[in-house]
């Protein structure tokens, strides 16, 4: 099996007003990774995310899934969102059905399974998001966040390869925005694929193996977090900022409080460790 789960080389696209959204984007997805896309309003982020699961199609420029070509008939299109599935930054958009348990038995039951097989999918998926509380309410009564995690609960039922999320956590109060990340660490514990678009650096920082950074339709820069965040020179040049938790580190540093060999912390409670330490060696 091939090592990227997506491979994309030259995208083009152009909006029907004539907008160039996407401007030759060529990147490689490695599979089982947390992937976080970062980029400034307009960068092209969900026009390259809807690219992935054949909603837009390229002008120019190719998609190889699974190290085969995209192809756009239906049979081709239909295998592709079996093993991909999409959250949509707007759950609005995405849930349709009358009752959560009708909207997550949705996509399983259209996979063709046994009744058994999709009853188990969704309690499970509920179970997964939390959610098994709502089961059976209307899904237009529930509230942002709820809507949010049921519409994270239909793509589960899937149980895709991969999983894209536009902007997750966007609009979510503290506590669900700790739910759906660690929701979905432990998703990419199981071996899911996870890219995400998101605004936040900081957790970008402390959650993704890699970073993808887009400027006006392209990847500019690919890498570890720890590299990206260093990059001055890419920091300058685009709308990103360094996490608060490697500008105080660094700051620290820089003024002699921490050595200067120490590699930076990822999380907050690595960040406290290494100030214990330091204080003990003192
Ligand atoms: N339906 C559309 N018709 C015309 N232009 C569009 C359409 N959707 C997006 N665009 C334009 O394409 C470019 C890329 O937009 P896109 O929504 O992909 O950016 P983004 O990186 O997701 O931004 P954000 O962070 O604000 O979500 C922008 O210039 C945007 O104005
Ligand atoms: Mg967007």
């Amino acid at each position: 099996m091939s090592r990227y789960i997506f491979e994309t080389q030259d995208l083009h696209f152009d909006y029907p007003d004539g907008t160039a959204a996407l401007q030759g984007l060529s990147v490689s997805i490695e599979r089982n990774k947390k992937i976080a896309l970062l980029g400034a309003n307009g960068a092209g982020k969900s026009t390259f995310l809807l690219h992935l699961i054949g909603i837009l199609k390229p002008v120019k420029g190719k998609i190889i899934f699974n190290g085969q070509e995209l192809k756009y008939d239906r049979a081709s299109l239909i295998n592709l969102r079996n093993k991909v599935g999409y959250v949509f930054q707007d759950p609005e958009i995405q849930l349709f059905s009358a009752s959560v348990w009708q909207e997550v038995s949705f996509g399983p039951m259209n996979l063709g399974l046994t009744n058994e097989d999709v009853e188990n999918r969704v309690i499970r998926a509920l179970k997964d998001t939390d959610t098994t509380c709502l089961k059976d309410r209307p899904t237009h009564f529930l509230s942002y966040g709820q809507k949010k995690l049921i519409s994270i609960a239909d793509i589960l039922a899937i149980n895709p390869d991969m999983i894209i999320f536009d902007e997750p956590t966007a609009s979510l109060d503290p506590k669900y925005t700790h739910r759906i990340l660690d929701l979905l660490n432990d998703i990419n514990q199981r071996g899911v694929s996870i890219v995400m678009a998101t605004h936040d650096v900081d957790k970008a920082y402390e959650w993704a193996d890699t970073i993808l950074v887009m400027k006006d339709g392209g990847i500019i820069k690919a890498g570890p977090p720890e590299e990206i965040f260093n990059n001055e020179h890419l920091i300058q040049n685009t709308s990103l900022e360094k996490p608060l938790l490697l500008k105080i580190f660094k700051e620290l540093q820089l003024n002699g409080y921490l050595p200067q060999n120490r590699t930076a912390p990822r999380n907050v409670n690595q960040f406290i460790e290494i100030l214990h330490q330091n204080a003990l060696n003192k």
